[in-house]
C-alpha cells in the first residue's frame, strides 16, 4: 500500500471535485464513464496490444465483478462449464463454483494450459492467465496461444485472458501483446487496478467482444447500477493525465530491484531451489525439491514470522507434485527479502534434520502466530 501515489490520486480527485457535473454526479452508464472506458481503451491499445472501443469497454469492481458478470453470462450462451487452469488461483474456483457453474481444471504446463487436454474436455469457455500464469508465472508461448485461440474459433468459445499483472515485466525480451489482440471476439480481455495501484479502490476494467457487449450490460444493470462515478473520473485523468504511466515506471523499477534482491536470496539461501516461471508479476514461484514436506515448511516459515503459501493449495487435480511456495516479495522491504529466504533456509534445515533424527516424543503446545512479514 506503501506505493499508491496518493499525491497524484488526490490532484485527480481535486480536480475532478473540483469540475464535478452531471456526468460524474448522476447515475453513471452501467458500463462506465465514457471518458474512462475512452482513455482505458486508448491506454489498453497502447501498452497491452488490447483491440477494443468506447463501446467495447466495461468498468467494474475489479477482476472479481467481472468474472462474476461472466459467470451469469455464460449460462446464457448455453455454457455451464468453465476450463480453469491447474494450478489455478483457489480463491476464483470456490468463486466460479458458489456461483453455480461448474469448472473443469486443465493442466498448465511449461508453455502454458495444455490446449489439446481443454479440447479433449468438451468446454467451451476457459478461463486463463497467459502474461504470467498464476501461480507458477508461466508466459504462454506464442505457439499456445495460437493453438488456444484456433480452438476458440473451432468451438465458437470464449476465452477470459486475466491480466492481473500485466503492467509488471522484467525480463528483457518485450512481453507479448495481450491474447485478445489475436481473436477480439473471442476473448474477454480483464485487467484491474489492483496490482498497479490497490485493490481496496475496488476498480477493474473489461473488454468485451462486441456481440457480448450488450448483454453484459443487461446482467450488470441488475446488479448495481454502475461504479462510482466520481473514482472513474479521477482514473481516468490519472491515466490521460500521463501520471499513471509515471507511477508504473517508479514502481516497476523498485520491483525489479526487489525481485533481483529476492532471486539472489534464493541463490545465496536456498540453491536448491528453482524460481519458476518468467520475469513478471508480483509474485514468484518457487519449486522446490522432493524430500521437502510443503505443508510443513510453511508452517515453519509462518513459525519465524514469513507467510507463504504451499503451492498444493492451488492444484486442483489430483497427484502428487513437488513442494512449491507462491512468494510475493514486492511489498516487503529490500533487507527483509534476505532475511525471510534465510528463514525458509532454516526451516528446511530443520525439516531435514529432524527427518535424520529418530522421532521425539509428541510435544503438545500452543505456539502464537507471529504477525506475517510478507504477504503473498
Ligand atoms: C490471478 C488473479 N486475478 C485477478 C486478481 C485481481 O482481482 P481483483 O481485481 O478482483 O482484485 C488477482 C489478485 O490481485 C489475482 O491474483
Amino acid at each position: 500500500m506503501t506505493n499508491f501515489p496518493r499525491i497524484e490520486w488526490l490532484a485527480c480527485y481535486r480536480t475532478v471535485l473540483a469540475a464535478a457535473g452531471r456526468d460524474e454526479l448522476d447515475y453513471p452508464p452501467v458500463a462506465g464513464l465514457a471518458a474512462l472506458r475512452d482513455a482505458l481503451a486508448g491506454y489498453l491499445g497502447r501498452v497491452r496490444g488490447v483491440r477494443g472501443s468506447t463501446d467495447t469497454v466495461m468498468v467494474t469492481a475489479g477482476f472479481a465483478q467481472g468474472l462474476s458478470l461472466l459467470c451469469e453470462a455464460l449460462p446464457r450462451l448455453g455454457v455451464r462449464t468453465l476450463a480453469i487452469e491447474d494450478p489455478g488461483h483457489s480463491g476464483q474456483r470456490r468463486f466460479i463454483d458458489d456461483s453455480g457453474m461448474h469448472t473443469v481444471p486443465v493442466p498448465v504446463d511449461a508453455d502454458g494450459i495444455d490446449v489439446e487436454y481443454l479440447a479433449s474436455t468438451g468446454v467451451r469457455a476457459v478461463l486463463v492467465t497467459p502474461a504470467h500464469q498464476f501461480p507458477t508465472g508461466v508466459t504462454m508461448s506464442a505457439q499456445r496461444r495460437r493453438d488456444l485461440v484456433r480452438w476458440a474459433e473451432e468451438v465458437d468459445g470464449l476465452i477470459i485472458e486475466d491480466d492481473y499483472d500485466g503492467e509488471f515485466w522484467f525480463d528483457r525480451h518485450s512481453r507479448p501483446s495481450a491474447l485478445q489482440s489475436m481473436a477480439p471476439d473471442h476473448v474477454v480481455y480483464a485487467g484491474t487496478a489492483s496490482k498497479a495501484l490497490v485493490p481496496g479502490l475496488r476498480l477493474g476494467w473489461m473488454v468485451i467482444p462486441p456481440h457480448l457487449a450488450a448483454m453484459i450490460g443487461r446482467i450488470r444493470s441488475r446488479h448495481d447500477l454502475g461504479s462510482d462515478g466520481i473514482t472513474q473520473r479521477a482514473f481516468a485523468e490519472l491515466i490521460t493525465s500521463g501520471m499513471l504511466d509515471r507511477h508504473l515506471r517508479r514502481v516497476r523499477s523498485r520491483y525489479r530491484s526487489r525481485r533481483e534482491a529476492f532471486t539472489q536470496a534464493v541463490d545465496l539461501h536456498l540453491p536448491f531451489a528453482r524460481v519458476a516461471g518468467s520475469s513478471a508479476g508480483l509474485h514468484a514461484y518457487l519449486e522446490l525439491p522432493p524430500d521437502i514436506d510443503e505443508s510443513v515448511l510453511v508452517e515453519a516459515a509462518l513459525a519465524r514470522s514469513v507467510l507463504v503459501h504451499g503451492g498444493r493449495r492451488h492444484r486442483f487435480g489430483p497427484g502428487e507434485h513437488p513442494a512449491a511456495l507462491v512468494i510475493g516479495y514486492s511489498t516487503l522491504p529490500l533487507a527483509g527479502i534476505a532475511e525471510s529466504m534465510y528463514a525458509i533456509r532454516d526451516a528446511v534445515d530443520e525439516q531435514r534434520a529432524g527427518r535424520r533424527r529418530p522421532p521425539a516424543a509428541p510435544v503438545h503446545r500452543r505456539v502464537a502466530r507471529p504477525a506475517p512479514a510478507g504477504r503473498c
